[in-house]
């Protein structure tokens, strides 16, 4: 394969920001055709872009022989119908979090992926954080000792604005939990291991955002015990007034280990805070140049906003899979390991209980 073509369907937010500028650091990639359902997202994008090819239908861009590969950034409802529909035409899928609605829609759409033998990728963000990189690097590397606790924060004020199909249920699956914490989930993953058991607790303080119905939580917490036996509170919400939205508000991760506690923070993902045993207290430390880039990206760490940049390393990392015929990283697996802990946490909230977490095979 020369060129890949490429695909995005969902030209809203996320695609703009993150993926058009990702894709302009893959080699021998060229954006083909972008699929929105509303004519007025789809004509801006266009416009904004230049793709010779736009429609309104999915599965339209799918069947094109000049594009083989997808981005799917569209509300997670509809995560499952197009990815599947990619993957049975012979299409890479990258797809948004939370991969899907629930544990069995993810893992039909891991299984089609396998099945017909396409690189498949969740957009775990988190995961090419250059701080996180290096936190990673520091567990395995053995310099935090044993793993006692993984603390996360995500707190933004959101208050009670319309948040459009993120605050419908048959739309979203779930609220913080799927939008924000999945995240955390996932980097928990990625930092300490799989879990061993869990609780959650969800709440939801707005009923109505803007004179629309809300029936989904605004605010969540995991409390889980991994097989390490290293524990975790993972805590997110939406109604953290004034701590304001997006990468500048408070998004905060510690892990206390045996020998140090390291500290990230996404206002300053190319910087991290350790302590090692003995210390009074966190010392800041530069991330080394080769965790700030993802390994082969072409992307300057000086160019860019570093709240954002590092998030072009995704498009990169899917691009360069396909063109190694190599797994994703994360792949659809991550996403439906992520969502079968999502699905336990909203049973363990409904039932004020503890489960033990179930992971699905690779
Ligand atoms: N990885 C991250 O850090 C991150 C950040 C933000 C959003 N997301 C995820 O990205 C996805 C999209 O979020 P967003 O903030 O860009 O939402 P958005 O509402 O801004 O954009 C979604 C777009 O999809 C379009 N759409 C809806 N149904 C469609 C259909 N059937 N066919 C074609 N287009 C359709 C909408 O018209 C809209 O333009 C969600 O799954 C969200 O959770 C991930």
């Amino acid at each position: 394969m020369a060129t890949i073509g490429v695909g995005i369907i969902g030209c809203g937010g996320i695609a703009l920001q993150n993926h058009l500028p990702g894709l302009e650091l893959c080699p021998d990639t060229r954006l083909v055709g972008l699929c929105d359902n509303s004519a007025e997202v789809l004509q801006r994008a266009v416009q904004q872009t230049g793709a010779p090819v736009h429609t309104q239908d999915y599965n339209e861009l799918v069947q094109r022989d000049d594009i083989h590969a997808v981005i799917i950034a569209t509300p997670n409802f509809t995560h499952a119908p197009m990815a599947i529909a990619a993957a049975k035409n012979g299409k890479h899928v990258l797809c948004e979090k939370p991969l899907g609605m629930n544990r069995q829609e993810t893992l039909d759409m891991f299984r089609c992926a396998s099945e017909n033998n396409v690189r498949h990728m969740t957009a775990f963000t988190y995961r090419f954080v250059p701080a996180m990189r290096y936190m990673k690097h520091l567990v395995e590397n053995g310099d935090i000792g044993q793993p006692y606790h993984i603390r996360t924060c995500r707190l933004q004020d959101w208050g009670d604005r319309s948040i459009g199909w993120r605050q419908l249920s048959h739309m979203a699956g779930s609220g913080e939990l799927g939008d924000m914490l999945s995240h955390r989930l996932d980097y928990a993953h990625f930092l300490i291991g799989d879990m061993k058991r869990l609780t959650a607790d969800t709440r939801r303080f707005i009923d109505d955002r803007q004179g629309l119905e809300s029936d989904l939580e605004d605010w969540v917490t995991v409390i889980a015990e991994f097989e390490n036996q290293a524990t975790g509170v993972l805590e997110s919400s939406k109604l953290a007034t004034g701590r304001g939205e997006g990468a500048r508000s408070q998004d905060y991760c510690e892990i206390n280990g045996s020998e140090a506690t390291m500290v990230f923070q996404l206002a300053n993902p190319n910087q991290f805070q350790i302590a090692r045993r003995g210390q009074a207290g966190l010392e800041t430390v530069d991330v080394p140049r080769e965790f700030l880039t993802w390994q082969g990206s072409s992307r300057d760490p000086s160019q860019g906003d570093p709240g954002i940049a590092f998030r072009w390393d995704q498009d990169f990392e899917f691009i360069d899979a396909i063109q190694n015929q190599r797994e994703c990283n994360p792949s659809f697996l991550q996403g439906a390991r992520v969502q079968s802990v999502m699905d336990l946490a909203l049973k363990a909230a409904a039932e004020k209980t503890w489960f033990d977490v179930e992971y699905p095979e690779g």
